[in-house]
């Protein structure tokens, strides 16, 4: 039988911090309201595109993983803050780690993304389409983000994170995993701006409204997570009491706390760290797995759960045996550019190429 082992893990958080305090001063919001609301006190917003966030965060797992970028045979880049939607922002990678001619392709299940990536790149190392495989969960959700509406607005963060996956005889890696959506409420969780219904219309690219019932995903974000985390252990002829760590997806505290409430688990055994990067989407769970083994939480042979809750609305749990390994093999030496502009001037530069758009851009118009 053949495995996929998680074998090289790596990071890449823009530097720029956005604090509670910073978007009190934007929005009618306060530090207290966020941070009892949501746990987050911070978040950070990207001077960079997407590839360059992500490729520093392969670069880094493949160091990690002791793995050249021109071994890797197949790239799954999971996200829905696209620098680009053709050419795909895989291909991306795959020029820049040197890994032609690898299968690279991009998923798309709003938060989930990296998670639904890991899936489908163990099932291909484990049918023995690939050997190995880089799978990134990556978001720029900073541009995307109707900066006027304290509803979404002190949610969300930028960042990047990889992971890189390889064939192994012995049982480790993702095990079992359970994914599922509530496709009938997709309306409740919708980015209007981003895609081809808006730019048909003459909607400039960057400029969107939310619609986000956030109760009502509340609710459907702890079913969803709770009920696939049962499903995932069951699946492995496991218990709530055999899980290590949980490393969950960090949207709220709130929701997080009730999660594991429901599947039996002690808030020791989950990994959060919400309060510095806020919802990153497909990058929370990979970020946080990252963190995790820098805090020497996760030790060999570790028994992990990672529930997942998403746009579409997507849901799912993956139960992982970690392997013998909790230390990276290697560093490198990659790095983004250096960024000397606070967060707030980020942003505000952002803003001001939305309204002020290059010569023969379309224009901004209001939804309808
Ligand atoms: O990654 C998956 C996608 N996202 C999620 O899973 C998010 C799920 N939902 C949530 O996390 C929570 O529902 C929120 C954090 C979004 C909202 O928390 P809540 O406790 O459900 O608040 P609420 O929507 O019931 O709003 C309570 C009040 C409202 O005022 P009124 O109508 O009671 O006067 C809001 O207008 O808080 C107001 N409010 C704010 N006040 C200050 C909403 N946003 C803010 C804000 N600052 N930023």
């Amino acid at each position: 039988m053949t495995y996929a082992a998680i074998t090289g893990w790596g990071k890449c958080l823009p530097p720029a911090v956005l604090t509670n305090h910073d978007l009190s001063g934007m929005l009618d919001t306060s530090d207290e309201w966020i941070v009892s609301r949501t746990g987050i006190s911070e978040r950070r917003i990207s001077h960079v595109g997407l590839e360059e966030l992500a490729y520093v965060a392969a670069a880094r797992a493949l160091a990690a993983a002791g793995l050249a970028g021109s071994s890797v045979e197949l790239i799954v880049f999971g996200t829905c803050s696209h620098d680009d939607q053709v050419p795909n922002m895989a291909s991306g990678i795959q020029r820049r780690i040197g890994a032609q001619p690898a299968a690279a392709y991009d998923i798309n299940t709003a938060c989930t993304s990296f998670l639904y990536g890991l899936s489908t790149a163990t099932a291909l190392i484990r049918t023995g389409v690939v050997r190995n495989a880089l799978v990134i969960g990556a978001e720029l959700i900073s541009p995307f983000m109707d900066w006027s509406d304290r509803n979404v607005a002190v949610l969300f963060g930028d960042g990047a994170a990889a992971v890189v996956l390889e064939a192994s005889a012995r049982e480790e890696g993702l095990l079992a995993e359970k994914l599922g959506c509530y496709g009938e409420a997709r309306e409740i969780l919708r980015v209007q701006g981003m895609g081809g219904t808006y730019a048909n219309r003459g909607v400039l690219y960057g400029i969107t409204r939310w619609q986000f019932e956030g109760q009502e995903i509340f609710k459907r974000a702890v079913a969803g997570m709770s009920g696939a985390c049962e499903e995932a252990l069951a699946r492995v002829h496991k218990t709530a009491a055999e899980v290590d760590l949980v490393v969950p997806h960090q949207a709220n505290l709130r929701i997080i706390e009730a999660v594991a409430k429901r599947a039996g688990l002690p808030m020791e055994r989950v990994f959060v760290n919400i309060q510095r990067y806020g919802n990153m989407s497909s990058a929370t769970v990979p970020v946080a797995l990252c963190e995790a083994l820098e805090a020497r939480r996760v030790r060999a042979g570790a028994l992990l759960l990672l529930p997942g809750f998403g746009g579409g609305l997507s849901f799912c749990a993956h139960a992982v045996r970690w392997g013998a390994r909790v230390t990276p093999l290697g560093t490198t030496d990659v790095e983004l550019p250096p960024n000397e502009l606070p967060a707030a001037e980020i942003l505000r530069r952002c803003l001001e190429r939305k309204t002020h758009p290059a010569p023969g851009a379309a224009s901004a118009h209001p939804f309808g």
